[in-house]
């Protein structure tokens, strides 16, 4: 996986699948209830490793994703947050100068150190056992996090995040300055703990106008970029600006990520052309191809595979894995992809 970061055109590509901890998995279930509730999992080093490794001992993936959350970066400088069953994440909306002034991103990776602590662990674990398996830190975007920051849960369209944007663009500049010097630390953190590559998930970055997503979306992830890479020129940076659409082009080109996820919806044949040849790309399995199988299933991954070969390129879902994904067929995923 390191390679197809690096620009190689490795093959068969290696492969992992956003949200692959998770619901879908018995074992995690398991685990998730022996926590407690969800940021009680997310803060419990040694039940969040072995999550974190669970389908890498099923599937034997190529990459392990930190097991943790986006909103973890909010938590993390004083923002309550709690994960209500079956309603999602709820937080306390942060819609004022002093509710943003309150925040303090100094205190982030420091408060996350249970966090910090699991990519140890977890670096421990593969240097073990799995040498091959490349340990992937994530954070939010800062556009996606102050979505739920502002409207205090999940959204379709996130209405009252785009109309502080654009009503109060020095207030909403302010927020986002926060979660750029938040989540630069936090990322550089787990880099430091043992993260091997750094995702960024901008999940609602669809939903800006052109002029919107070039603000909110490719600055901020460009300066964290940037930033990174001042300290930590070595670890390659994965971008996932979802439903950007033909936005791409300008987000790889601007904010400079080694690797673009990929959403379901992209032609990949289109998003090749998008970026530098070097750049990789990542995705787009249909999450619901997933859980169909089958044939289905084997045409669609068939055709993105034939798309894919011969530029850099990890095999990726478009998004993450829906809760009812039989196991079985993710282990015929990789049977598939493994032989190219
Ligand atoms: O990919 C992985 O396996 C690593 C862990 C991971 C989780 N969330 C675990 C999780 C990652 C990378 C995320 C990212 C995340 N979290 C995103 C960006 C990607 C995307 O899906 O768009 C977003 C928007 C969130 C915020 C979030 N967290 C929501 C909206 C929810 C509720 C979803 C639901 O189905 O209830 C979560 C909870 C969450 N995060 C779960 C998991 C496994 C389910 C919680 C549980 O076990 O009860």
């Amino acid at each position: 996986m390191l390679r197809a970061l690096a620009g190689d055109a490795v093959w068969p590509p290696p492969m992992w699948l956003m949200r692959q901890a998770g619901r879908y998995l018995p074992e995690y279930r398991e685990v998730r209830a022996q926590a407690g509730d969800f940021i009680a999992l997310c803060t419990n080093p040694e039940l969040a490793a072995e999550v974190t490794l669970q389908p890498i001992r099923r599937y034997g993936m190529d990459g392990a994703i930190l097991f943790s959350d986006i909103l973890m970066v909010p938590w993390a400088m004083g923002q309550p947050l709690r994960f209500a069953e079956g309603e999602g994440p709820q937080l306390e909306p942060v819609r004022t100068a002093a509710a943003i002034d309150a925040l303090d991103p100094t205190v982030c990776a420091g408060n996350a150190a249970p966090i910090m602590q699991t990519v140890r662990l977890v670096r421990g674990a593969l240097d073990a056992h799995a040498q091959k398996t490349t340990l992937i830190g994530f954070a939010g975007s800062p556009w996606t996090v102050a979505c739920y920051m502002v409207e205090g849960h999940g959204s379709r369209d996130f209405a009252a995040a785009r109309g502080m944007a654009y009503g109060d663009p020095q207030l909403f500049a302010r927020l986002i300055r926060t979660l750029v010097e938040a989540t630069t630390d936090y990322l550089l953190a787990q880099a430091a703990a043992g993260a091997e590559a750094l995702m960024l998930f901008d999940s609602w970055a669809g939903t800006l106008s052109p002029s919107q997503f070039r603000r909110w979306v490719i600055e901020p992830t460009g300066q964290i970029v940037r930033a990174i890479r001042k300290v930590n020129p070595a670890v390659p940076i994965i971008g996932f600006p979802r439903l950007a659409g033909p936005m791409l082009s300008e987000y790889a080109q601007r904010t400079g990520v080694q690797c673009l996820g990929v959403d379901t919806t992209m032609d990949l044949r289109w998003a090749a052309s998008a970026v530098a040849p070097n750049q990789a790309l990542q995705g787009n399995l249909d999450p619901l191809a997933l859980v169909a199988g089958g044939m289905a299933l084997e045409a669609e991954a068939r055709s993105i595979l034939g798309t894919m070969r011969g530029r850099p390129y990890i095999f990726n879902l478009g998004h993450g894995i829906e809760k009812v994904t039989p196991p079985d067929h993710v282990a015929a995923l990789v049977r598939l992809v493994r032989t190219g």
